[in-house]
Formats: structure tokens, C-alpha cells, sequence
């Protein structure tokens, strides 16, 4: 039997990997910032040790990506600092450990899928924060540390992209969604499975991606959602990212490709699939989770 331990487990990835590890009666300990700040090197020590997890999987992160400008050093704290106190653990302790990192390690502008061994070159200082957080897990556990980049996540346990689309679709006529950038929407539950997979494959350690398949845009996601919902994809007004400046600089192209997994094995070990399927999947508990009175109205009728 597997023993886990989940950082970050109040977030919206980390929640979930718990909720899927707790309902396959897998072993986990998730310790959410308060239980575990992970840039406290004596507190990691001890929770690792204290618990003597096989697998730790860091989902701890600042994911706030425009204030990252301006607080560069917090981030670098928590995502490099925090992955470098959970290497050094994982080290001592002869556990494996899985890093959550990101498309944002990328510039962006490519005109194919990103490969796993692609050069990063974040433009941001999110991004760059996250890579170092890479290289701090690969530098120290090389032969036991998946890093497991994902992106464009929604899920039902925090803010998103999706959850927000659902709340506009409800109270604006109309929307204003930018039209290009290009990436994966991505279910947290199907990171969370292929994050357990992994860990259970025979995959050698390194660099996997774990996003959906095929691409669309925020302006197309948003239009499958008013489809979901039965409102008129029309209201949403497609609009170029120029019209919405922000301090970190978002990439026009966030797709990422999944040649890894190919060389994996082990059961379970499967891409994805298609976004949109994945989108109608996830999408009533999406709707229960922005719509909670609805839900209940609806169980009570
Ligand atoms: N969301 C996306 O679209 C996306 C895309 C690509 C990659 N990722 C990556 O996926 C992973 C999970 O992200 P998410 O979407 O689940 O983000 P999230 O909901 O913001 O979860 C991150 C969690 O980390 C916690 N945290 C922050 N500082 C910490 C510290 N010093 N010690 C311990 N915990 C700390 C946060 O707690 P507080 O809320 O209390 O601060 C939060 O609960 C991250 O590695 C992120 O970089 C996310």
C-alpha cells in the first residue's frame, strides 16, 4: 500500500488529489498551508519524516501570477524554496516526490505543442519562480522526482476560469473574453487521477505533461460553457488580449504536448483526452459548486 502526503491539500489541484486518493482507500495525510507551510525547512523535515510517506506530492504554490511581479522573492519562496525543502525531505527519506509546475515555464510562442524537453524561457516572474521550483527537485532527487506540469486548470474547490463563466453567464448580458491565446482546459480530478498513475507506473522519473487534449481558446472555452448552460454562445464578445492589459504578460500559446506518457506503463496510465469531453464531465459539479442554492432547489424539487 501506497502512503501519501499532500502539500498544499486546501488548494484546488490539492483537493482533489485527496478526495480521489481518500475514495481509492489510498493512505494520505493532506496538510494544507496552515498544517504545513512548506517554506519552513524544520516543519517539512518533520512532516516527512513524522509520516514516512513512499510518495509526497507538492501541490503548494503561489499561483497568484500578477502580484508575482511585484513579489517575486515571496514566490520564489514558496515555489522553489518550498519544492527545495520538500526535495531535501523526500531525500533523507528515500521518498519519491511529485512537483506540480506549469505551461507558464514556456515563452508561449510556439507554432506546435510544447515538448516535455523543450527549452522553458518563462516571461514571467511566476513562471520563473515555478521553473526554479523544477530544478530544485530534479537537481536533488534525480532518480526519484516526477515533475508533472499542468495548465488552464478548473475545478470544483476554487476560483477559475469556468466557475467565473458561470457566475457572468447568470448576471451579464454579455461577455468580453480574449480570443488569443491558445491552451488545454484541464479538470483538476484528471490531473489528480494521472498524478496516482503515475505514481503507480513503472514510469521513469522526469518531466510529464498533464493537460487535455486538443486546444481551444478562453473566448472558445467560454463559448462551450454558455452552450452547457443553455445560453446563447453569442454573448460572448471575443476581444484580443490587448484590450486587457495585466501586469504579467499571459501566453498566446499554452499548449503542451504529451509525448511521455507513451513511454510509460502501468495501468491507468492514459492521456487525458479531448478538453471539451472532459468539460462536459466535470461540468455538474462545476454548476453544483457555483450554483449551491440552485442544486438544493433542485433536490428539493
Ligand atoms: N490553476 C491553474 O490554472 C494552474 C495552471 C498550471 C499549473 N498550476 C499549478 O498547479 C498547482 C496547484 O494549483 P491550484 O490551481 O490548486 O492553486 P491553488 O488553489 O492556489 O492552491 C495552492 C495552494 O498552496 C497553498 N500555499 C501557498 N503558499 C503556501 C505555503 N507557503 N505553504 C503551504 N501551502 C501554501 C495555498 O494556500 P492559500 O490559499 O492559503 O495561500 C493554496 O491552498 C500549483 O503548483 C500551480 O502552480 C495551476
Amino acid at each position: 500500500m501506497t502512503r501519501w502526503l499532500v502539500t498544499g491539500a486546501g488548494g484546488m489541484l490539492g483537493t482533489d488529489l485527496v478526495a480521489a486518493l481518500t475514495s481509492r482507500g489510498e493512505p494520505v495525510t493532506g496538510l494544507d498551508r496552515a498544517g504545513l507551510d512548506v517554506t519552513d525547512a524544520a516543519a517539512v523535515a518533520g512532516a516527512v519524516a513524522g509520516r514516512q510517506p513512499d510518495v509526497v506530492v507538492n501541490c503548494a504554490a503561489w499561483t497568484a501570477v500578477d502580484d508575482a511581479e511585484a513579489s517575486q522573492e515571496q514566490a520564489l519562496a514558496v515555489n522553489a524554496g518550498g519544492a527545495a525543502n520538500l526535495a531535501a525531505a523526500c531525500a533523507a527519506l528515500g521518498s519519491r516526490l511529485v512537483q506540480i509546475s506549469t505551461d507558464y515555464v514556456f515563452a508561449g510562442d510556439a507554432g506546435r505543442p510544447y515538448a516535455e524537453d523543450d527549452v522553458p524561457a518563462p516571461r514571467t516572474a511566476y513562471g520563473r519562480t515555478k521553473l526554479a521550483g523544477e530544478r530544485a527537485v530534479l537537481d536533488r532527487l534525480p532518480g526519484s522526482a516526477y515533475v508533472v506540469r499542468t495548465a488552464w486548470l478548473y475545478g470544483a474547490h476554487g476560483p477559475n476560469f469556468v466557475r467565473t463563466m458561470i457566475k457572468l453567464a447568470d448576471q451579464r448580458p454579455a461577455v468580453d473574453v480574449v480570443d488569443d491565446q491558445h491552451g488545454q482546459p484541464t479538470w483538476t480530478a484528471d490531473v489528480a487521477a494521472q498524478i496516482i498513475a503515475l505514481a503507480h507506473s513503472a514510469a521513469p522519473p522526469g518531466i510529464y505533461h498533464a493537460t487535455s487534449s486538443g486546444q481551444t481558446t478562453w473566448s472558445g472555452l467560454a463559448r462551450e460553457i454558455f452552450g452547457l448552460l443553455g445560453a446563447d454562445p453569442a454573448r460572448v464578445r471575443p476581444v484580443p488580449s490587448s484590450a486587457l492589459l495585466r501586469p504579467a504578460p499571459r501566453p498566446a500559446y499554452s499548449v503542451l504536448g504529451h509525448d511521455a506518457w507513451a513511454g510509460t506503463q502501468g495501468p491507468g496510465v492514459q492521456p487525458i483526452g479531448d478538453w471539451r469531453a472532459a468539460l462536459h464531465r466535470a461540468f455538474p459539479d462545476l454548476v453544483a459548486a457555483q450554483r449551491p442554492d440552485k442544486r438544493q432547489g433542485a433536490a428539493a424539487g
